[in-house]
């Protein structure tokens, strides 16, 4: 039987962090390389993933990748090895996203709902045997607009999927990563963000208990509790520290293995910034759980920027992508 206690915690430590690399075909090439005036495509999408996964060193800092299933099968320039393959010989945890993306939730129009249960335990089952992947992500996403969403039902009805989800994964012998994103978008203010996400994790855990998944065998992944993005207010690290610690102590057992946090659209230097002043706080607070980073924005926007789709630009990619992880691991030991 797989360890799935150890396995989480092996994701969490070291000072190191996970690299979120598993935006969809769509996304990768919308958000990721269109957005920067960068062709697109699943060559295009291969370069992308090669700077970010074949930058040597990548290891000190990384304990963990988020993959996507198109980045499977391909490899670096010049390198043998297919991407997860190579990741576990550099000892990264090659990890899946296997949620299929949402779709509106039919209760509540404007609310979305993650979809991918159906054929989930084969394709888990796949991925385990082909390419010995440690662990799996599920994103489900929460929208506020301001006291009329979320909606409990989208709530609740997205924390039952993550929990079917955790469950299938555990059977399969890999650790499920939960993500519930609330998103940034809105005029909200940090304590409603705060007060979402803690309703947010006491939904899950109650999903949780209700479908007996093992809470020592899953990470939580979560967003930062900031004011919305069209607030006109950005928070102090200490602000969002002291809320999102807040929100997470309130609601998430001190079984949880571990908690990761997205970066959600905040900008790397906000991002490294809270994390430093969470850090902090959890320290202070003697908070139960290990925390890190599973950033992609914050992680990739700069290399991508230097990159431009150019091939001569990879080397100064990858030295400004080392340096925000650098930057970002630091902040761990603030
Ligand atoms: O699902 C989202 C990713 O895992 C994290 O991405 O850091 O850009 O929010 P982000």
């Amino acid at each position: 039987m797989v360890d799935l206690f150890g396995e989480a915690r092996m994701l969490m430590a070291g000072g190191k962090g996970l690299l979120a690399a598993d935006e969809s075909d769509k996304s990768a090439d919308e958000k990721r390389l269109a957005a920067f005036g960068i062709d697109t495509g699943p060559e295009m999408r291969r370069e992308f993933r090669d700077i970010l996964l074949e930058t040597p060193g990548l290891e000190k800092y990384i304990s963990g990748v988020i993959l996507y299933e198109e980045t499977l099968e391909q490899k670096g320039d010049g390198v043998a090895d297919v991407f997860p393959i190579s990741l576990a010989k550099r000892g990264i945890i090659p990890g899946i996203k296997v949620d299929q993306g949402t779709e509106p939730f039919p209760e509540s129009k404007n609310e979305l709902i993650t979809k991918g249960l159906i054929g989930l335990p084969e394709r888990l089952a796949a991925y385990k045997e082909k390419y010995n992947t440690g662990f799996t992500k599920w994103r489900a996403v929460i929208t506020i607009d301001g006291d009329r969403l979320p909606t409990a039902q989208a709530i609740i009805e997205n924390c039952k999927r993550l929990a079917t989800y955790a469950c299938e994964v555990q059977k399969a012998g890999m650790v499920p990563m939960l993500e519930p994103e609330v998103l940034l978008d809105g005029n909200h203010s940090r304590l409603r963000a705060r007060e979402v996400i803690t309703k947010t994790m006491h939904a899950l855990v109650a999903a949780l208990e209700d479908q007996a998944v093992d809470l020592s065998g899953v990470i939580i992944k979560t967003s930062m509790a900031v004011s919305g993005k069209d607030s006109g207010r950005t928070d102090t690290p200490e602000e969002v520290a002291e809320d999102t610690l807040g929100a997470l102590m309130e609601a998430v057992p001190a079984s949880i293995p571990g908690i990761v946090f997205l970066s959600g659209g905040q900008t790397p230097d906000e991002a490294t910034a809270n994390l430093a002043a969470i850090s902090k706080l959890v320290k202070a607070k003697n908070a139960p759980w290990p925390l890190t980073f599973s950033y992609a924005r914050a992680l990739q926007e700069e290399a991508i920027k230097v990159w431009a789709g150019k091939p001569e630009n990879v080397p100064a990619a990858r030295e400004v992508f080392m340096a925000r992880l650098e930057k970002v691991s630091n902040a761990l030991n603030a």
